[in-house]
């Protein structure tokens, strides 16, 4: 066995005994029933906003789109009530601002629609309501109806700069009104920081699914943090799953290899599915049974980051990581990732949106690979997405109010306990705000 990667982890945690369970691995986790008020409370919600998005590292989007001066995108945060532009600024510094002019409050970057996202490069951006404009550096640079200003007000106008970071090229920001809490770095925390360089910048080719559903977003979440659902639900999706008899060891042989929580993030690497089950034709055009495109591949990437497959598995299919609070990157076998974002819109309504990343076909044939198999993914996508909207409906009935987890779901417990904990000390932190 090559060596474990384990830096900033007890390597323990890697490997399950026989007879142990993963939870045990945990003694703060416990083997309770989980409430999952959080699932169904509007006021949880609002706590929930401020608690968890406000004051947590979030994901923009990857280095690769604003490498050229004046290249820019803009990103929505709904749950923060914020739109953020990130942009590489002419003197080449990455910067990010709030989405907004500081005259009379116009969101400044968008086009037809306030609401969407947009890309673009620009020398500077312009106020649509009075003309205003603004450097890449967030400095006012064109002024307009130049008389009318009092004192400096006019020329000391200046877009609202927030932090930003990278690691390994995907960007985050942090929109906490007291400034970060921590460092990237910290957040991630040592075992992902050191251990997650892969060319992530060459994968440019990219399929974007994009959706809302009313679900609370953890729901979506937990559904892709276990993957035993899969021969429940994804049966017409991966019609190979029809044909395989659901026997104890069957089952046993779809469960995780390896679920670890690393800090307030976590991950599982799950095995390969069998190679040759193709059974539709899509199938066979994407080469694709369950997890993507087997073959042919532009190159093989099956050598994964070290944090993504720190024992060096050679049977490796999947290895997902949730990264707090809401997104997942995915690699697959063998060799091509992507990112999931859980967006809530309120507590019974998220926004998702996979972004599946492949090395740049070189040919029809490869790009019809990756687009057939694109297909049958999000088709997959939307029967979790249709599942868990009937999840939302049975929890709302209210007819228990706490799950029962199991070993296979460790990772979501460790996710919503953290979820509680963030909330807690918030309200922790308020109380002594008040008694002050
Ligand atoms: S609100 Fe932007 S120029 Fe007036
Ligand atoms: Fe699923």
């Amino acid at each position: 066995m090559a060596e474990t990667y384990s830096v900033g982890i007890d390597p323990k945690l890697l490997e399950k005994r026989e007879g142990e369970q993963w939870t045990d691995k945990y003694p703060g986790l416990g083997k309770e029933k989980l409430s999952y008020l959080s699932m169904t409370s509007p006021e949880f919600f609002e706590l929930e906003r401020e608690a968890v998005f406000r004051r947590s590292w979030l994901y923009a989007g990857r280095l690769e789109w604003v490498e050229e001066p004046g290249q820019f995108f803009t990103k929505e945060y709904e749950v923060c009530n914020a739109s953020i532009i990130v942009v590489r600024a002419q003197d080449k510094k990455l910067r990010a601002f709030y989405n907004v002019c500081p005259h009379r409050g116009n969101k400044l970057v968008w086009k037809d629609d306030p609401t969407a996202e947009m890309q673009g490069t620009c020398d500077r951006f312009y106020c649509k309501y009075h003309g205003l404009g603004f450097g890449t550096d967030g400095k006012i640079e064109v002024l307009t109806d130049r008389k009318s200003w009092f004192f400096d007000q006019g020329k000391e106008l200046q877009l609202a700069e927030v932090p930003i970071e990278s690691w390994n090229g995907f960007l985050f920001v942090n929109l906490s009104p007291e400034g970060p809490a921590e460092s990237l770095r910290e957040f991630l925390g040592e075992y992902y920081w050191n251990g997650f360089d892969w060319p992530f910048e060459r994968f440019t080719e990219r399929f974007v699914a994009q959706g809302s559903t009313k679900c609370n977003w953890k729901g979506l979440m937990d559904a892709f943090n276990e993957v035993y659902h899969g021969v429940y639900v994804h049966k017409e999706a991966f019609p190979y799953l029809l044909k395989m008899e659901l026997t104890e060891e069957a089952l046993e042989a779809m469960h995780v290899k390896m679920q670890v929580l690393v800090g307030k993030h976590g991950f599982y690497v799950s095995p390969r599915n069998p190679q040759g089950l193709f059974v539709t034709d899509i199938e066979r055009i994407a080469q694709c049974a369950g997890t993507g495109p087997q073959y042919p591949m532009v190159e093989d990437h099956s050598k994964i980051p070290p944090a993504a497959n720190p024992q060096n598995r050679d049977d490796w299919g999947t290895s997902s990581h949730f990264i707090f609070p809401n997104i997942m990157i995915q690699f697959y076998y063998p060799g091509w990732y992507l990112i999931y974002q859980y967006w809530p819109l309120a507590h019974n309504e998220m926004r998702f949106e996979i972004d599946c990343h492949y090395l740049p076909s070189r040919n029809f044939s490869e790009l019809m690979s990756h687009f057939g198999h694109c297909a049958t993914f999000w088709d997959a996508a939307l029967q979790d997405v249709n599942n868990l909207e009937a999840t939302q409906r049975g929890l709302e009935m209210g007819a228990f109010s706490e799950w029962p987890l199991t070993d296979q779901e460790m990772l979501i417990r460790g996710f919503h306990k953290q979820i509680y904990d963030h909330v807690e000390r918030y309200k922790a932190s308020l109380r002594q705000k008040a008694s002050e």
